[in-house]
């Protein structure tokens, strides 16, 4: 009963998020090696796909750049495939103007192989290899100077334990961004290939807001809900609900 943009057919009640054009970032970027090696990460997409399929289940129409992610996929949802940091870069650039959300929620690579070799690197006669590598852009600090005021801009920060907090607002305030979902890597419960997520959001008011550990789905709606009283604020008669 529901197109793929999202679209709610007359008759049917109005859903929060009907008319958001959300851009969603997930999964993690390889940064070639070889022809047949990378240097990746462990996220699996998970959380970016939980956020894109509670965003279309309210209405959203959903954009996801999808960095090397092995998962089901949504029809209501597009999806528009990379493999490196520079593809997402390219892909998240080229898309940013339609979009009123963006959600950085993929892992990108900081470093990448600064000369990949063309074929397989042989190992016969080698007893080392020595890879020099190249920082990669920061996707989401360029956006800073690329985004109309009336977009809002979600980074995701994967930080160990008691410097959570200090590492998210500085993320915050240096990329510019609206808010900041921080989860804990060192609690090998949550996060990476864990169906289960706990976060802490940051945004302007330096109030973190800690959600309920639980399904990644239920901390997408609680992300959902804190970026929809945001953009709330942002166009307060065109969207208010
Ligand atoms: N990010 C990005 N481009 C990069 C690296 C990160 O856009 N090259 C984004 C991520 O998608 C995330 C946010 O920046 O939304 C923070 O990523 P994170 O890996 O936690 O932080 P870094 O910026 O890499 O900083 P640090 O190495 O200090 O953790």
């Amino acid at each position: 009963m529901v197109d793929r943009r999202g679209a709610q057919p007359p008759g049917f009640a109005p859903r929060p998020l009907d008319g958001l054009r959300l851009l969603i970032s997930a999964g993690g970027t390889r940064e070639p090696i070889d022809s047949v090696r990378f240097v990746g990460n462990r996220s699996s997409g998970r959380m970016g796909f939980a956020l894109a399929d509670e965003a279309a289940a309210r209405g959203a129409e959903v954009t996801v750049v999808a960095a090397n992610i092995a998962l089901a996929r949504n029809p209501a949802v597009e999806y528009v495939d990379v493999g490196t940091a520079a593809e997402l870069e390219a892909a998240v650039r080229e898309r940013l103007p339609a979009c009123d959300v963006l959600v950085m929620a993929a892992a990108v690579a900081d470093f990448r192989p600064a000369d990949p070799h063309e074929g397989k690197i042989k190992k016969r006669g080698r007893d080392q290899l020595q890879l020099r590598m190249v920082a990669t852009p920061d996707v989401l600090a360029g956006v800073k100077n690329l985004r109309r005021p009336d977009q809002v801009i979600v980074g995701f920060a994967a930080e160990a334990g008691d410097q959570l907090l200090v590492e998210a607002r500085r993320k915050l305030e240096s990329k510019g961004l609206d808010l900041i979902v921080a989860n804990d890597i060192s609690d090998a419960e949550i996060g990476f290939e864990s169906d289960i997520n706990e976060v802490t959001m940051l945004g302007a008011d330096l109030q973190p807001r800690a959600t309920p550990r639980g399904g990644k789905r239920e901390v997408a709606a609680a992300i959902l809900e804190r970026i929809s009283e945001l953009v709330n604020q942002r166009a307060p008669t065109s969207r208010t609900r």
